[in-house]
């Protein structure tokens, strides 16, 4: 009998958009490569950060295994940057887990928490490790949905919440792929209703400093400063373009985090040390204009792709936070086939809706990853590529009606 290779748990991961992506950019476009698919941030880290890692590389006692839950150094920092900027009391030796980016903590967690079977709820459309993570985990997975107005959001929670034993909920604000962005008084309202209904809350929140309305993002812990069944997931690799650092936290109720701690044990050995100092002086150093400069450039590549979407008369939705337009494919296509056209014909390459959930499957997300220059050339070949279809669309109905007249 033959043998199968690989674990049939692996088919959960199929097929996979990110492959499809890698897949089409190894064929000719016909235009020059504008790559708006991955969120990675374009900027190089600042430089007082990568200035702390130079230095940190230099001492030789950091180049053997980091401490297990990550440097006692980087989760005072959290604790401090928790305080100042959230008003939440951590305790650095209980409530705080260095982790390797966020990633892997969004997968891990629900490995160490999920039984098989168990209900979890997830934005749809939403980010694609919570679906491939609570698959791999056995749960069942039941979603809300995202692009919905905050109330609308709290409505459905509650109502799925009476109606399921739901063992945790995922939240996402700012969010990833909508932008959608929500108040303390939310996240009150949240830890209300999933209190009552014992339900574990998990707020991954690497958007918050990227808000295009004056208005800050709050964290979840705001709204359960008890912390009781609740973590969140803190990132550098968005606010301080350190994607390739992979450094990151999870915060929140120690019991779950001594779960993770014991889980992630068995996995892997944390953090190289120069690298969470750097992250320390990310938080330390970091000047207040640098935060308002960041908003500032991702709300003019914002307010440029939507000018250009607007003419093309493709329908998306209003990103309020975080760094994605959400984008509906024109009526003919699916999410596959337009991102393999808008390549192919303009160069520009997008993620198929579908990685982030069913509802996904006549979207796109465009990501605002590129400096605004081509952010601008990027629209005026979409909005060049829309018309053109358009008007082929059109003469197709002027010779369909030629041709019934003949008749
Ligand atoms: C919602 C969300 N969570 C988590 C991550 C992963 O972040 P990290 O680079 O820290 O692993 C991303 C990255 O795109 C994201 O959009």
């Amino acid at each position: 009998m033959k043998r199968q290779l690989g674990s049939s748990k692996l088919e959960y991961f199929s097929p996979d958009p990110f492959s499809f992506i890698r897949e089409l950019r190894k064929k000719p476009s016909k235009s020059k490569i504008i790559d708006l698919s991955i969120g990675a941030p374009n900027r190089p880290t600042p430089p007082w950060i990568i200035e702390t890692m130079k230095n940190a590389l230099n001492e030789v006692s950091y180049h053997t295994y980091p401490p297990q839950n990550g440097s006692s150094e980087l989760r005072k920092a959290i604790s401090d940057w928790y305080k100042n900027r959230f008003s939440v009391d951590l305790d650095p030796e209980k409530n705080i887990l260095i982790t390797v980016g966020i990633k892997e903590i969004v997968f891990n967690a629900l490995q160490a928490l999920i039984n098989q079977g168990d209900i979890v709820l997830i934005p749809d459309p939403g980010y694609p490790t919570y679906y491939d993570a609570s698959n791999f985990a056995g749960a069942k997975i039941l979603t809300y949905d995202s692009k919905a107005s905050p109330e609308k959001i709290l409505e459905d929670i509650t109502l799925v919440l009476k109606k399921n034993r739901v063992k945790a909920i995922i939240v996402n604000f700012p969010s990833n792929p909508v932008g959608t962005i929500v108040n303390i008084e939310f996240y009150k309202r949240l830890s209300t209703i999933a209190e009552e209904h014992f339900c574990i809350v998990i707020s991954d929140i690497p958007y918050y400093e990227i808000t295009f309305n004056d208005s800050v993002a709050p964290s979840y812990l705001q709204g359960n400063p008890s912390l009781r069944n609740a973590i969140e997931y803190f990132a550098f690799s968005k606010t301080y373009n350190m994607a390739g650092w992979r450094v990151g936290a999870v915060v929140g109720d120690e019991k779950i985090i001594d779960l993770l701690k014991l889980f992630k044990s068995k996995i892997d050995s944390n953090v190289f040390y120069p690298i969470q100092i750097a992250a320390v002086s990310a938080l330390r150093e970091t000047p207040q204009e640098y935060y308002e400069s960041l908003r500032k450039e991702y709300k003019l590549r914002r307010d440029t792709m939507v000018g250009y979407l607007e003419k093309s008369g493709l329908e998306f939705h209003m990103p309020d936070g975080a760094m994605y337009i959400w984008v509906r494919v024109p009526e003919e296509e699916d999410c596959w086939s337009f991102v393999e056209k808008l390549y192919l014909n303009t160069g520009i390459l997008t993620v198929p809706g579908i990685a982030y959930g069913p509802s996904g499957k006549d979207h796109i997300r465009l990501g605002l990853v590129q400096e605004v220059d081509a952010l601008k050339e990027a629209g005026e070949r979409i909005l060049k590529y829309i018309s053109n279809q358009n008007n082929m669309e059109l003469e197709k109905i002027r010779i369909r009606s030629v041709k019934m007249q003949e008749k």
